[in-house]
């Protein structure tokens, strides 16, 4: 497969780079990709850590014992903080009463019931385990619903769902040619840039009477300011038939608690949540129209796991919707997320880096003109114990001084990028 990264991160050789006894060249002897989640793979050896043994609120340890500010949070679903004590609660609570049974159990429809009085849109939910299998529950029930067969997709929905040439085969990685894929069923996803409107007008123009969905991931870059461009993809989905169907697994639980369809009051007909609903236990969760869904209740469609109805997983999300329904935590996440991007845009100012932290507080994404000065400050940033991901996710335990003390190590650390 040629891939083109639009981050050259898995290009670098971490391996080389390593100094001392390495986790990374164990696991790359055992295991392809050294992770099982790509975006994991340490890119920015030394500096970066190898492994992470431990976490705690806001903050997380290696294995030769530094300490780092986190901004990582698990890629996404740690909100409320690392070993909280109400979601720990929860899950030992329901560990002592067994994880998985051969019936469902009463937390299935109780989450079910708390999900669905917390996100505009949700008449009926469901669960799976990762993003990337609901999403593609997703598409069946669509093509299902309405009798069609090709897909527009916007953003990346997991890698189960990179199907389409110039598909996102990763967060912020296209791919240019679908390897391992058949060619006839790439060709029935349609993958569109964000705000690509000519693109997406000619595509229905051609082909609207086949499409049976269009799936959408915001661009964290360009929230908030995106309504106008969801009332458009709602239009345009209902002139022709098809369905819409909002991917939250980033946005659901952390920009609102109903996701997009909160942030702009545009209603999918289907969405997915999971990074935010269970403060990092496995969950994932598939909702909608009741009707629509209503293909999975006469057979049509199956979809089905063992693993749906785990408890601990359901007991942590009840906790963690109910700490942030209760608790004020959006509201925390979106002052301290403004705080820490303001900061770090007048730091990169400050040092003369034409770096900035951009898009929603509570998920904006570094964007620099230049690579090797944002992957030189990463880097930087890492020596000065700060963890930071492409997207900077804040979680509610980061208090006032937890941001202070960044700023004043991302100071230190712009300071020693070349060209400060
Ligand atoms: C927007 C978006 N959609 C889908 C996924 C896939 O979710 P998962 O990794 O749980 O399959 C991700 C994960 O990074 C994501 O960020």
């Amino acid at each position: 497969m040629r891939t083109r990264a639009a981050t050259p991160d898995e290009s670098e050789l971490p391996v080389e780079a390593s100094s001392g006894p390495s986790w990374r060249k164990r696991a790359l002897a055992v295991m392809p990709v050294g992770s099982s989640t790509n975006s994991k793979a340490p890119a920015l050896l030394p500096d970066e850590p190898e492994v992470i043994v431990r976490g705690r609120g806001c903050r997380v340890w290696d294995d030769r014992g530094r300490e780092f500010i986190d901004y990582r949070n698990a890629l996404g679903p740690i909100t409320l903080g690392y070993a909280d004590p109400r979601v720990d609660a929860a899950i030992t609570k329901q560990l002592a009463d067994g994880i998985l049974f051969g019936h469902p159990h009463p937390l299935e429809t109780t989450t079910a019931e708390l999900f669905c009085a917390l996100v505009p849109g949700a008449e009926a939910a469901r669960f799976l385990k990762t993003g990337g299998e609901a999403l593609a529950a997703v598409i069946r029930i669509a093509r299902a619903f309405t009798g069609r067969d090709r897909v527009v997709q916007i953003g990346y929905n997991g890698w189960l769902n990179s199907l389409a040439d110039g598909a996102r085969v990763l967060p912020g990685t296209v791919s240019a040619s679908v390897s391992g894929v058949p060619a006839a069923l790439a060709a029935l996803h349609h993958q569109v840039d964000w705000e690509d409107r000519d693109r997406l007008r000619a595509l229905f123009a051609e082909r609207g009477g086949d499409i049976a969905l269009v799936l959408v991931a915001a661009d964290y870059t360009a929230l908030p300011d995106v309504v106008d461009f969801y009332r458009f993809l709602r239009d345009l989905a209902a002139e022709h038939g098809a369905l819409l169907a909002y991917d939250e697994m980033v946005t659901g639980f952390r920009v609102a608690m109903g996701g997009m369809a909160e942030a702009t009051g545009v209603h999918p007909d289907l969405s997915v949540f999971g990074k935010g609903v269970a403060n990092g236990m496995p969950l994932a969760v598939y909702c909608g129209r009741r009707d629509v869904l209503g293909v999975l209740d006469r057979g049509e469609v199956v979809v089905s796991s063992t693993y749906g109805g785990e408890t601990l997983s359901l007991a942590a999300a009840t906790a963690t919707m109910t700490a942030l329904r209760d608790d004020g935590v959006l509201p925390r996440l979106r002052e301290s997320g403004t705080r820490l991007r303001d900061g770090l845009n007048a730091v990169f100012t400050a040092a003369g880096l034409d770096i900035r932290a951009q898009g929603h507080p509570a998920c904006p994404q570094f964007v620099a003109q230049d690579e090797q000065m944002l992957r030189a400050f990463l880097r930087a940033a890492f020596r000065h114990g700060l963890s930071f991901y492409r997207v900077v996710y804040v979680n509610a335990a980061h208090t006032d001084a937890d941001i202070e003390e960044t700023l004043r190590r991302a100071a230190a650390a712009a300071a020693e990028v070349p060209g400060a």
